[in-house]
């Protein structure tokens, strides 16, 4: 069941060990309004399983940990005049035929255990398991938002019943992944056994959410089950991944906040008798990569300048000053800068004060990416490599999700420009040190339910 001498990381410090790096593939086109749009970028990426492919080799060529797609479900479609889905045609098949164009990357998606039944998510994360060799892992999270409940006729669920079914869910569906014993298969043509009759069981789960009899039909795969992953930033949020998952998709702008949630995640998988080195904490980041910062800003320019009227009413708030989208080629007026107070509703606003006391033009400012979803980077490689250095070691990350901005070219960059960087400084690994998701963050086995949780 659990092999904890597999679990290198014991050090509970991060400064001994290497980061991890996963890419968010998203709706194909990148992570910018107007991606879609941008030289050199195919427009049918949206519905492109090729793209998908293409894009996910050129990350495991930068020999990122993982792909990370993150699922709505069920896409909002407010921009659609004007702007793709945020979201992917289907997280499985797009992992299913990234699997079949890729050796070693790991491949994770997002699945509702609100919106799911426990049985369909069990049998299809392990069957692209199986199809991957071991490199499939689960974004478990309780989804929210009334426009995604209104797709399944529902209404959202309160946060305890959310997370209520979360727990069963999870151990369900690992029960499920257990219930094909680890030697069962035995495929003997001699013999004629195909299967020990007597390592295949039931599994008679019946909670107040959820129930199964089982068993799963699917042997074990390289890595025996997938990993968890989960994304979730409340209280219960903490509890549900410190009780089952090896790896959390985060959101954090600034080191201090990171740090807390890392924390917290951390302090709550002690509570589960778990080692807290299990569970890594990973931020997102966003990169414009260019040769210099004022190539990377004409670049974010013209991606972007089509929100620019949008953004600059949100940024008068951000900075509580009145702007004027009619000058967006100047810079703020010493009176302006004086005047302007970050509020404290934003997080993001007291780097965007910063970014505006360096003398930018308002454009300019917008283009630094002050009100993206995570901290961005929009300058060369070295900037990227210096962000995730500093944070990785103040303790506030295990490593980054990185989100470009163009798909099409915005991976190829990071890998060429960014991963040597790391690479050099000793931060990032050299090359794969498995062939499994498991092997890649350094995840203890486990095949069934954790027997400690
Ligand atoms: C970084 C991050 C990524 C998320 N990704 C998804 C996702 O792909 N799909 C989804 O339905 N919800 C996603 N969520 C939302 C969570 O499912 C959850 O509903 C939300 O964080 C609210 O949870 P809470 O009740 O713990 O605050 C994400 C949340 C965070 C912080």
């Amino acid at each position: 069941m659990i092999n904890s001498s597999k679990d290198q990381n014991s050090n509970p410090s991060t400064s001994s060990k290497q980061m991890l790096i996963g890419l968010h593939l998203g709706n194909g086109y990148g992570s910018q309004p107007g991606a879609w749009r941008m030289p050199g970028v195919d427009p049918e990426s949206y519905t492109s399983f090729d793209a998908r492919a293409r894009q996910a080799q050129a990350a495991e060529r930068g020999k990122f940990q993982f792909i990370f797609l993150p699922d709505g479900p069920g896409a909002v479609m407010s921009d659609i005049a004007t702007e793709s889905p945020n979201f992917n045609l289907d997280v499985m098949m797009t992992l299913a035929a990234v699997a079949r164009a890729t050796e070693y990357i790991g491949l994770v998606a997002t699945g509702s255990t609100t919106f799911n039944e426990p049985f369909n998510l069990a049998k299809q994360f392990k069957a692209l398991d199986i199809m991957s060799h071991g490199r499939a892992g689960w974004n478990a999270v309780t989804s929210s938002g009334n426009d995604v409940a209104a797709n399944y006729g529902r209404k959202i669920p309160s946060s305890e019943d959310r997370y209520g079914r979360a727990h069963e869910v999870i151990q369900l569906i690992q029960a499920l992944w257990g219930s094909w014993g680890k030697d069962a298969w035995v495929h003997n043509q001699h013999t004629g056994q195909f299967a020990k009759e007597s390592q295949i069981l039931p599994i008679y789960f019946q909670g107040k959410y959820v129930g199964s009899r089982g068993p799963l039909y699917i042997p074990p795969s390289e890595q025996g089950q997938p990993i968890i992953f989960h994304a979730g930033g409340s209280p219960n949020a903490h509890e549900l991944a410190g009780r089952f998952a090896n790896a959390v998709i985060g959101s954090a702008f600034t080191i201090e906040d990171a740090r807390a949630q890392r924390h917290a995640f951390r302090e709550a998988a002690k509570r589960y008798g778990r080692d807290p080195d299990e569970i890594k904490y990973i931020p997102g980041l966003m990169t414009t990569i260019a040769k210099d910062r004022r190539t990377a800003l004409d670049r974010r320019i013209l991606l972007t300048q089509h929100t620019f009227g949008q953004r600059v009413s949100y940024l008068q708030q951000m900075l509580s000053i009145p702007l004027d989208a009619a000058l967006l080629d100047q810079p703020l007026s010493k009176q302006q800068l004086a005047d302007a107070r970050p509020s404290r509703y934003d997080p993001r606003s007291s780097h965007a004060l910063k970014i505006a006391k360096e003398g930018w033009s308002l454009k300019d400012i917008l283009a630094h990416g002050v009100i993206d979803y995570h901290p961005v980077i929009v300058g060369p490689g070295i900037e990227a490599a210096d962000h995730m250095q500093e944070w990785f070691e103040a303790g506030a990350a295990d490593g980054f999700w990185i989100s470009p901005d163009v798909n099409a070219d915005g991976i190829d960059a990071f890998a060429d420009e960014v991963v040597p960087i790391l690479q050099q400084r000793g931060l990032f690994h050299k090359d794969y040190e498995g062939k499994t998701l498991r092997e890649h963050l350094g995840a203890p086995d486990q095949y069934g339910i954790d027997p400690r949780v």
